[in-house]
């Protein structure tokens, strides 16, 4: 991508939330956030604003409270993350399953799937240890039954962009030039 383009998108104007969704290791928070600051826009990370609102960690959270009770803060955060001026959110992989968090995106945001391949996800997940989800068995057999449950779902998104090992400025480029084609981001 030339300067000067890359220039004119921080001046641009977001007119409609931008929401990544996607499994655990797909690159939604890494992503979005350099997309959110190629346009010049906020970026939100549900699963901080999550941890900020309860002040403890996810994994205290799903330890302490449980799934569930985690999935009603992620519910409540994302609704009011909505209510804000137009920004780039990246979501946690279980929010847009949720049928309420769903139909409020599909009203209020642009979705973006980021989809990814399973040994990709495996590879990336495994540097980190801090999911909950992952924790209770082999993290490749749990990712894979999360894929077939949760990608048909995920299909629902608006845009799908395939998240593969390459510099993050082709996604980037990619989500720009979308969100340009489809109005989202104005002059
Ligand atoms: C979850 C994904 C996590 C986090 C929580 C549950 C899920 O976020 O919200 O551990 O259900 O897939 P990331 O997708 O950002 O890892």
């Amino acid at each position: 991508m030339a300067k000067d383009q890359q220039i004119s998108d921080s001046h641009a104007v977001l007119k409609r939330h931008v929401v990544l969704v996607g499994l655990m290791g797909a690159g939604k928070s890494a992503i979005g956030r350099r997309v959110a600051s190629r346009i010049g826009a906020r970026f939100r990370d549900a699963d901080t604003e999550i941890e900020k609102a309860a002040g403890m960690r996810i994994s205290d959270i799903f330890a302490v409270h449980g799934e569930a009770e985690f999935r009603t803060g992620e519910r409540r955060v994302i609704a009011r993350l909505l209510l804000g001026k137009p920004a780039v959110l990246a979501t946690g992989g279980g929010a847009y399953m949720d049928d309420t968090t769903r139909a409020l995106l599909k009203d209020g945001a642009t979705t973006i799937w980021m989809r990814a391949e399973l040994d990709t996800l495996v590879r990336r997940c495994a540097k980190r240890a801090n999911r909950p989800l992952l924790r209770d068995g082999n993290p490749r057999e749990i990712l894979r039954k999360l894929m077939e449950v949760r990608y048909p779902i995920y299909g629902e998104a608006d845009i799908t962009i395939e998240s593969r090992d390459e510099p993050h400025e082709f996604a980037v480029d990619a989500i720009v030039d979308i969100l340009r084609e489809r109005g989202d981001l104005i002059a």
